[in-house]
């Protein structure tokens, strides 16, 4: 009974949109610029760093709070990962936007700072190098997923973190399949602050 709390809470708190509602305060509906995605790197494009530093805070606190919600209610190793899975699940497929949302990557990066910060450490810093050299967030978003797991079997992670690491890096992929698409034909969005405001 406890498990399934934990997965129904996370799920729910990992549905709320904070993009679209930072956007809407600021009068802005991301969904209707740049990307038309509800994340930060979108927020960042459509409305600048400041708006686009909170989607982030509060993106990834979900995955924070997925996790803690585990440790809270359950307190085993697999319903920490539970909690987080289902937060990054929340988030990518909203209760509150009829199943669409984001990509998972501020949610994902939350659970795993929580859970292994030696391998968040690894994956942010080679996120940032490629995003400084090539301006591809998707990129950088879909290798570092890609290196999670890597890293955790690299580095000896519990079974179950490595399954998870898998689990996680899917569901990110997965939300970039039209970044992919884009990347492959060479039109993806190179990420710039204001580079398609909005109204
Ligand atoms: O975290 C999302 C990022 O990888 C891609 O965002 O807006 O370019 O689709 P966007």
């Amino acid at each position: 009974m406890e498990y399934t709390i934990v997965l129904v809470l996370s799920y729910i708190i990992g549905s709320i949109p904070n993009g679209l509602l930072i956007g809407k305060l600021k009068g802005v509906d991301l969904r209707e610029y740049g990307s038309k995605n509800i994340g930060a790197t979108n927020a960042y494009r459509v409305m600048g760093p400041w708006p686009a530093f909170w989607v982030f805070l509060t993106d990834a606190l979900k995955g924070v709070a997925g996790v803690f919600l585990g440790k809270l209610l359950v307190g085993s190793p697999l319903s920490l990962l539970a909690g987080g899975i289902a937060a990054m699940a929340g988030h990518n497929w909203s209760l509150f936007l009829g199943f669409k949302g984001g990509r998972g990557v501020a949610t994902g990066l939350g659970v795993i700072a929580v859970l292994v910060p030696n391998v968040t450490v690894i994956v942010f810093f080679l996120w940032s190098v490629i995003v400084f050299t090539t301006r591809y967030v998707s990129l950088a978003s879909v290798v570092a997923a890609l290196l999670v797991p890597v890293s955790m079997w690299v580095l000896g992670e519990n079974t179950e973190y490595f399954y998870f690491g898998i689990v996680a890096a899917a569901f990110v992929v997965i939300r970039h399949k039209a970044n992919i698409q884009r990347l492959l034909q060479g039109n993806e969005l190179k990420i710039k602050a204001g580079s398609h405001a909005g109204p």
